[in-house]
C-alpha cells in the first residue's frame, strides 16, 4: 500500500493490526467495522432563550502534584501542608450526583480517576458507569494531567494525553470521550497545544490565564471568545479550535464558595447575581466555575447550596428576572455558544508570556529547575526507545532472560511528570524529588524490557551496563574494563552521527566498528570557529560550506532577582516570576581561562569563567553544529543575592528586533521585542516581559545569515538587544513569589549540598535563512531523540548479532517516526510526522509518500486503522463542532471529508489487505 503524506506538519495515529515478528506465531487479523449511530449526546439541562442563561460547573482542580507528592493528594495524607484528598473528592462527589439527578460534576485528571476506578467495587463501578452514561458526569480534557504548555515537547503531550483518553475510552466507550479541552491553570497557552487539541477532536478549549492586558481588552471587544487557527501548515479546520476564556480564572464568583475550604456564609434568599452580566461576552450564556483547588472532599455543602441557588434565582423570574441559572458542563454550554450561529474573532499568535500584573511575569518558570527539566526530556527519549523496543523484541521483552520489564511504570512516569507543577519546575522540593524518583524507577523497568530485547536480537545474553552518569564523565565499566563493547540504539528512522564520549583509563584503545573494520576517525576542517586570544571568549562563527561568517561572542551573566524591596512593586522573582531588579545583567567574568584539546575527532576549547562557570566548546569531524556545553552551579548566595544565569550570544546579525522560538518543540513562532500581535502592548518588565519559551531551538536572522540554537531542554529566553540572543541556564532564588508554592527555588541535592550544579547543551549553527530549517530541524530531533548506549564488557560471542535495524529503508527526511508503541497484544500504535512546516524549507515542506508497507523489518503488517492524534477516535467517526471565523470565511467540518484531513489521502483500510 502507498500512502501520501499531503499536509505539512500533520501527525495522526496509526493502529496496526499485528506484525508478526519472528517469536509470533503468524496471525490473522480482521478489521474491526465500527458501530455507526448515535452516541454520547449529553445530556444538558434546557435553557431559556429570552434570558441570561448562567451555567453553572461543578468542578475540582487536582493538580498531578505540587505542594503534595500525586500519592499524597491522592489519599489525603499530609493534610499539615494543605487540606487535599482526591479519593474522598471522588467518593463525595458520587454520593451527592445520586441524591438528585439534575446535578453535574465534571472530572479532569485520568491519573487520579484511574487509581480511584479500581478501588471501586463492581457495583460502584457499574452506577458511576450509569452517570457517566446519561451526562451527569463528564470527564473533560481527560488526559492523564492538564500538562504545562511552556515547558512540554510535544511527544511527551501526546502520549499523556493518549494515555488518559484510552483509559476513559476503554471504561466508558464513546460516553466517556471528552468534547471539551480544559486548561484552567496553566501558566500561559501554547499554540501547538491548540493544534495538538484540534487534532484530538476536541470541540473546544477553556482555560483561565492570560495576561491582564489582553484579558482588559477583550473584555470591552467581547472577545473572550474565539477561533483559535492553531497552525500556519494545517488546512482549516484541521488546526482549529475554538477557544473560550472563563470569567473567573477557574475558581467561583465572590460570594459564592460553599467548599469547606471557604468562609462564604450559606445560601438563605435571594442572592444578588446582578453583577454578572454578560455584557463582556457575545452570548446570552455565562459559564461560571463552581469550584476550585481540591474542592468539593464535602460535596454536600456545595451542591445543597447550588441547588438552593438555583432555586431561588429562577423563582424570580415569576416576578420579571431575566435570569436563568442552571447546573452545566462546558461541553454544555459549548453547544450553546455553537447553537448562536455567531462568527468569533480569529486567533493565530499564542498566550505567552503571561503577566497578571505589570511586573509580575511567569517567564521565570521557562527554567526553573533545570535540572528536573533535563531528567524530563531524556526520560521522553529513553521512553519512546523502550516502547520501540517492546515492539521488535516482542512478548520477550516483557519477560526475557533479564527478568520481566515494562513500558508502562516509565509512560505512567512521564504522564504525571507533563503536569503544570512538574516539568514546570513549580512545585516543592520534596515533590520535585517525587517526580525525579518515578522516573528513575520508570527507568528500571524500561532497563530490563531492553536487555531482553537486545539479548533476543543480538543472540548473546551477556549482562548489559547503562552508565546513566555519562553527562558527569563517569562510568566505572569504560573506566576499568580492558576490553568492553558499546551499543548504540538510535531510535530516529534515518541513520545519524552521533558522538560517543567514554570517560577511559588509559591513552591507547583501538575502535572497530560492527563490521570489525577500525573505526575511521579522520580530522576535517577545523576552524570553522575562532577565539579571541585576549579574552578567551567566541569571536567569529563561520560556515565553510556556505561561505558565512558572523561576528560573535558568547559570555555568562546573571540578573540580580528582585528581593520585593522595590518602589514600583513588591513583586520577587520565585519559582514561576522572572523579575530582575535592574535591566542589565552583570557580567561574571570578561575573559574566560581557556585551555584547547584537540584529537582526530573533535576539536576542544575549555573555558573556565568562575569557580561556578565554566564551558566547553566541541567542534566534531563532520558535524554541522557548535556544540557549547556549559556547567554552572553551585550558584552563589554568600552575597545575599538571588541570581538568574543566562548565557547571550552576540552578533553581528541584524535581527530587527525580532526573534523565533518553538512552540511545545514544533512549529516556529515569530516574536517581535515589546509588542504582541493582538494588542497594544504597554511594557512595563523590559527584560522578563520579553521572555518566551524554548523547547528545543530559537533563532534570529537576517537576509543573509540565521543563527539557531538547539537546546537540550525547554528553557527561557529573548532577544533584548538586536543580534543578541540570551537564554536563561540555572535559577538560585532566596524568596518566594507568592504564586502558593511557599518556598524559594533554591535548589541543593546530595552531592550538591551547596548548591546544584548544572550541565547542559547549546548546539548553534550557521546557515542562509532560506535551508535553515533542513540543519535545525533534525538537530533539535537528534537532541531530542538521543541513541541509547548500553554495554558489555569483555569479548563478544563469535555469533553475537552486531547490527539491527527495525526499519526495511530509511524513512524520507521530512517524515519523523513519531511512535512506534505495543497497543495490545496484536496491535501496535504507530504515529508517523511530516515535521516540516509550511514553506520553510524548500526542499522539505513538500508532499512525502511513504510506504506503509515496507516499513519494518521483522514485522509483517496485516491491516491498519487510522485514529485521531490521541487514539481514542476512529478517524472515520472523528466530526468536529465548526465555528466560523469574523474574517466571514466558512469552514465546514470534517465529517465526510476525510480525504482532506488524511494525511495518508484516501486510502481504505480494504487497500491494504
Ligand atoms: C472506544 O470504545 C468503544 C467501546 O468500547 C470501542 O468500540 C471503540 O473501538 C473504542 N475506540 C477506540 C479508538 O479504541
Ligand atoms: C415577587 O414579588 C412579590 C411582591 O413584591 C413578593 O411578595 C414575592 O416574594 C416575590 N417573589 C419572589 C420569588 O421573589
Ligand atoms: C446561521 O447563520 C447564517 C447566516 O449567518 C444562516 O444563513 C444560517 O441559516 C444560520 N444557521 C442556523 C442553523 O441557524
Ligand atoms: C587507572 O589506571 C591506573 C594505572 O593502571 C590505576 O592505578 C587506577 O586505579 C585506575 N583508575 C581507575 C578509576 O580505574
Ligand atoms: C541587587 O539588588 C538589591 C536590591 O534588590 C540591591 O540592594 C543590590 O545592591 C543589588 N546588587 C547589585 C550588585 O546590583
Ligand atoms: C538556600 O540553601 C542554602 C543551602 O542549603 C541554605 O544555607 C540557605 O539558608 C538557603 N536560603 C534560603 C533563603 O532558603
Ligand atoms: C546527570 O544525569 C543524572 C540523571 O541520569 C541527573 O540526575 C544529574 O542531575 C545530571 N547531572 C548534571 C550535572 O546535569
Ligand atoms: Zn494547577
Amino acid at each position: 500500500m502507498i500512502g501520501k503524506i499531503h499536509k505539512q506538519m500533520s501527525h495522526d495515529s496509526w493502529l496496526f493490526s499485528k506484525m508478526a515478528t519472528p517469536d509470533y506465531t503468524p496471525f490473522v487479523f480482521l478489521l474491526l467495522l465500527f458501530q455507526s449511530g448515535v452516541w454520547g449526546v449529553p445530556s444538558c439541562h434546557a435553557t431559556k432563550p429570552g434570558m441570561l442563561n448562567v451555567h453553572l460547573v461543578p468542578h475540582t482542580h487536582d493538580d498531578v502534584g505540587w505542594l503534595k507528592t500525586v500519592d499524597q493528594y491522592f489519599y489525603g495524607d499530609r493534610n499539615d501542608i494543605q487540606h487535599a484528598g482526591v479519593q474522598y473528592i471522588l467518593d463525595s462527589v458520587v454520593d451527592q450526583l445520586l441524591k438528585n439527578p439534575d446535578r453535574r460534576f465534571i472530572y479532569v485528571e485520568t491519573a487520579f480517576f484511574y487509581r480511584w476506578w479500581k478501588q471501586q467495587t463492581d457495583d460502584m463501578q457499574n452506577t458511576v458507569k450509569q452517570l457517566v452514561n446519561e451526562g451527569r458526569l463528564e470527564f473533560v480534557n481527560g488526559g492523564w494531567c492538564m500538562s504545562d504548555e511552556a515547558t512540554t515537547h510535544y511527544s511527551a503531550v501526546i502520549d499523556q494525553m493518549t494515555m488518559g483518553l484510552r483509559f476513559l475510552n476503554d471504561t466508558f466507550g464513546h460516553c466517556g470521550r471528552p468534547r471539551v479541552a480544559w486548561h484552567i491553570d496553566p501558566f500561559g497557552h501554547a499554540r501547538e497545544h491548540a493544534s495538538m487539541f484540534a487534532q484530538m477532536g476536541y470541540d473546544g478549549f477553556f482555560f483561565g490565564r492570560l495576561d491582564y492586558q489582553d484579558r482588559n481588552r477583550r473584555m470591552v471587544a467581547r472577545e473572550q471568545e474565539m477561533l483559535w487557527r492553531a497552525s500556519e501548515s494545517l488546512t482549516p479546520p484541521m488546526a482549529d479550535l475554538f477557544t473560550g476564556i472563563l470569567p473567573n480564572g477557574y475558581n467561583p464568583p465572590e460570594g459564592f464558595c460553599w467548599d469547606q475550604s471557604c468562609d462564604d456564609p450559606p445560601i438563605r434568599d435571594d442572592p444578588d447575581l446582578e453583577d454578572y452580566n454578560a455584557l463582556v461576552y457575545k452570548t446570552n450564556h455565562i459559564i461560571m466555575t463552581m469550584g476550585s483547588d481540591f474542592q468539593y472532599e464535602n460535596a454536600n455543602l456545595w451542591y445543597k447550596n447550588l441547588d438552593k441557588l438555583i432555586r431561588y434565582v429562577n423563582q424570580m423570574q415569576s416576578n420579571g428576572s431575566e435570569v436563568n441559572v442552571l447546573y452545566s458542563t462546558p461541553s454544555c454550554y459549548l453547544q450553546e455558544l455553537h447553537r448562536a450561529n455567531l462568527t468569533w474573532p480569529l486567533k493565530g499568535d499564542d498566550f505567552f508570556p503571561y503577566a497578571d500584573s505589570a511586573h509580575d511575569f511567569w517567564t521565570g518558570y521557562f527554567t526553573s529547575r533545570p535540572a528536573l527539566k533535563r531528567y524530563e526530556r531524556i526520560s521522553n527519549s529513553y521512553l519512546q526507545t523502550c516502547k520501540q523496543l517492546e515492539v521488535l523484541g516482542g512478548p520477550i521483552s516483557r519477560k526475557g532472560p533479564f527478568g520481566a520489564g515494562d513500558s508502562e511504570t516509565l509512560k505512567k512516569a512521564m504522564a504525571v511528570a507533563q503536569h503544570h507543577d512538574a516539568v514546570s519546575g513549580t512545585e516543592k522540593q520534596h515533590v520535585a524529588n517525587d517526580y525525579a524518583r518515578k522516573l528513575a524507577n520508570g527507568w528500571a523497568h524500561c532497563q530490563v524490557l531492553v536487555s531482553n530485547t537486545l539479548s533476543s536480537l543480538s543472540g548473546s545474553s551477556a549482562p548489559r551496563v547503562y552508565c546513566e552518569h555519562l553527562n558527569i564523565s563517569v562510568c566505572p565499566l569504560t573506566e576499568t574494563s580492558k576490553k568492553f563493547s558499546v551499543n548504540v540504539y538510535n531510535p530516529l528512522a534515518r541513520p545519524v552521527s552521533w558522538p560517543v564520549r567514554l570517560p577511559v583509563n588509559g591513552t591507547a584503545y583501538s575502535i572497530s566498528d560492527a563490521k570489525g573494520k577500525a573505526v575511521d576517525s579522520q580530522v576535517g576542517l577545523l576552524s570553522l570557529v575562532t577565539f579571541d586570544p585576549e579574552t578567551g571568549l567566541l569571536s567569529s562563527l563561520s560556515n565553510l560550506e556556505t561561505q558565512q561568517t558572523v561576528k560573535l561572542s558568547q559570555n555568562f551573566y546573571w540578573y540580580n532577582a528582585s528581593d520585593g524591596n522595590n518602589s514600583e512593586s513588591i513583586q520577587m522573582s520565585g519559582a514561576y516570576i522572572f523579575r530582575p531588579n535592574t535591566s542589565t545583567p552583570f557580567i561574571i567574568s570578561k575573559t574566560a581561562k581557556i585551555e584547547t584539546l584537540q584529537n582526530s575527532v573533535v576539536q576542544e576549547v575549555r573555558q573556565w569563567f568562575s569557580p561556578w562557570v565554566s564551558q566547553v566548546v566541541r567542534l566534531y569531524t563532520d558535524s554541522r553544529a557548535l556544540e557549547l556545553e556549559w556547567t554552572v552551579g553551585p550558584v552563589p548566595i554568600g552575597d545575599d543575592l538571588g541570581k538568574e544565569v543566562i548565557s547571550r550570544l552576540d552578533s553581528s546579525i541584524n535581527s530587527s528586533g525580532v526573534f523565533y522560538t518553538d512552540s511545545n518543540g514544533r512549529e516556529v513562532l515569530q516574536r517581535r521585542k515589546d509588542y504582541r500581535p493582538t494588542w497594544n502592548l504597554r511594557q512595563s518588565e523590559p527584560i522578563a516581559g520579553n521572555y518566551y519559551p524554548i523547547n528545543s531551538r530559537a533563532y534570529i536572522k537576517d537576509d543573509k545569515d540565521q543563527l539557531t540554537v538547539v537546546t537540550d531542554r525547554s528553557q527561557g529566553g529573548g532577544s533584548i538587544q538586536d543580534g543578541s540572543l540570551e537564554i536563561m541556564l540555572h535559577r538560585r532564588l532566596l524568596y518566594d513569589d507568592v504564586r502558593g508554592v511557599g518556598e524559594p527555588l533554591n535548589e541543593t541535592s546530595d552531592i550538591y549540598p551547596e548548591g546544584l550544579v548544572v550541565r547542559g547543551r547549546h548546539l548553534l549553527s550557521l546557515s542562509p535563512p532560506a535551508t535553515a530549517a533542513d540543519t535545525h530541524r533534525p538537530l533539535a530531533q537528534e537532541v531530542v531523540l538521543q541513541p541509547l548506549i548500553t554495554f558489555t564488557d569483555g569479548e563478544l560471542h563469535p555469533s553475537t548479532r552486531l547490527e539491527f535495524s527495525g526499519l526495511q529503508a530509511v524513512l524520507p527526511p521530512a517524515v519523523h517516526l513519531l511512535t512506534v508503541s505495543q497497543w495490545d497484544q496484536d496491535t501496535v500504535l504507530l504515529r508517523l510526522e511530516h515535521q516540516y512546516q509550511a514553506s520553510e524549507s524548500k526542499e522539505h515542506s513538500q508532499p512525502v509518500t511513504v510506504n506503509l508497507q515496507k516499513l519494518f523489518s521483522t514485522l509483517d503488517m496485516l491491516g491498519v486503522s487510522e485514529m485521531n492524534l490521541s487514539a481514542n477516535q476512529w478517524k472515520d467517526e472523528m466530526t468536529r463542532l465548526d465555528w466560523k471565523a469574523e474574517s466571514g470565511t466558512h469552514h465546514t467540518g470534517v465529517t465526510n471529508q476525510l480525504c482532506l484531513l488524511s494525511p495518508l489521502g484516501c486510502v481504505k483500510t480494504a487497500d491494504l489487505l
